[in-house]
């Protein structure tokens, strides 16, 4: 009996011809690394929710950004936490507030560092939501006036990229008006364009400490049943102005990712949140899995349903890990 069948095989036979036929890579550059820049003095915390990760005052940011360059990482986007918090998130759009001190510091000391500066309130408002509240109502157009101030305080500090991740309507359009009208028309929008309301930012709501006080995000960020919403979502946000479409979560989301990748042509970003890189801390320690492989095949997955870019704790590992591999 003569089988008729093809022989996949023969291009998995080496560990270089797996390498000669291989489709997608990691590089460092692909990396985006978050960091939570604490107001105070002599602070590194680790957060306990998520190994590995530590929120940093200004003055351990000096050690801190030297062992970002030794690890090849470019580019770092900066969450602030401050010391008062209020109504209206003054401090994320004050000339002094903590991540305009951590940008200005940044840019004179590593010039070559890309700054990517969070848009958003939650981590300086009393509340926690991302916008203005009126009883429990998070208000959208009046969000939109304290969003561009920030990014515009964000943008003199010297950030390099504007990431704006509140989810108001019209914030992009907002935002690129108020940029272009301080002159900062060559900054671009890297826009959370695509934000579930996902149970995996828990471990990030203790490390910026911007847990919402009441309620929750349902009414700006999207409902994860939901696929059409994405495309309306990045569509907006395009022709809004964005310069950049961020999807997160990553890891349930790649259907989306590969959707806007189809879709779209501005470069994609995926953000492998605090939830995605605490599970897999917490399955690691217990032994449970093998870290190394398991963090490099969620990253390389990223990239193979479309991401260009990747925001992720992991950055260091993963960039370790792949020199280890070469
Ligand atoms: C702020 C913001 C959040 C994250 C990034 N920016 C939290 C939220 O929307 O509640 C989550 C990031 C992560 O989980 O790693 N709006």
């Amino acid at each position: 009996m003569e089988l008729q069948f093809s022989r996949h095989r023969k291009l998995r036979s080496s560990a270089n011809m797996r390498a000669l036929v291989r489709e997608n890579h990691l590089r460092a550059e692909d990396f985006i690394y978050p960091l939570f820049i604490y107001e105070g003095e002599n602070i590194r915390n680790e957060v306990s929710s998520m190994p590995g990760v530590f929120q940093v005052s200004l003055d351990h940011l000096q050690a801190e950004m030297e062992d970002i360059v030794a690890h090849g990482i470019k580019s770092v986007l900066l969450f602030g936490i401050p010391k008062t918090k209020d109504a209206c998130g003054e401090q994320a759009y004050h000339e002094h507030g903590i991540v305009q001190e951590a940008t200005r510091f940044i840019k004179e000391k590593f010039p070559e560092i890309i700054v990517v500066a969070d848009t958003c309130l939650c981590e300086y408002t009393d509340h926690g939501h991302c916008g203005v509240v009126e009883g429990e109502k998070i208000l959208n157009d009046q969000s939109l006036e304290l969003l561009v101030k920030t990014a515009v305080a964000q943008a003199k500090a010297g950030a390099d990229i504007i990431a704006p991740s509140n989810m108001m309507d019209g914030f992009v359009a907002a935002i690129r008006a108020g940029l272009d009208e301080a002159g900062y028309t060559d900054i671009p929008i890297m826009s959370y364009a695509v934000k579930y309301a996902s149970a995996f930012y828990g471990p990030f709501r203790e490390a910026a400490e911007g847990a919402p006080q009441f309620g929750d995000r349902k009414t700006y960020q999207m409902d994860p049943a939901n696929r059409m919403e994405a495309f309306r979502e990045a569509e907006s946000d395009v022709a809004e102005g964005a310069d950049f479409l961020i999807i997160k979560p990553g890891m349930p989301y790649l259907d989306i990712v590969r959707d806007v990748k189809n879709n779209f042509n501005l470069p994609v970003v995926v953000y492998n949140v605090s939830g995605e890189y605490s599970m897999v801390k917490a399955a690691a320690l217990n032994g449970w899995i093998d870290e190394k492989k398991t963090v490099l095949e969620m990253l390389i997955g990223m990239k193979r349903a479309g991401a260009d870019l990747i925001i992720t704790y992991a950055a260091k590992d993963a960039i370790r890990w792949l020199k280890e591999d070469e």
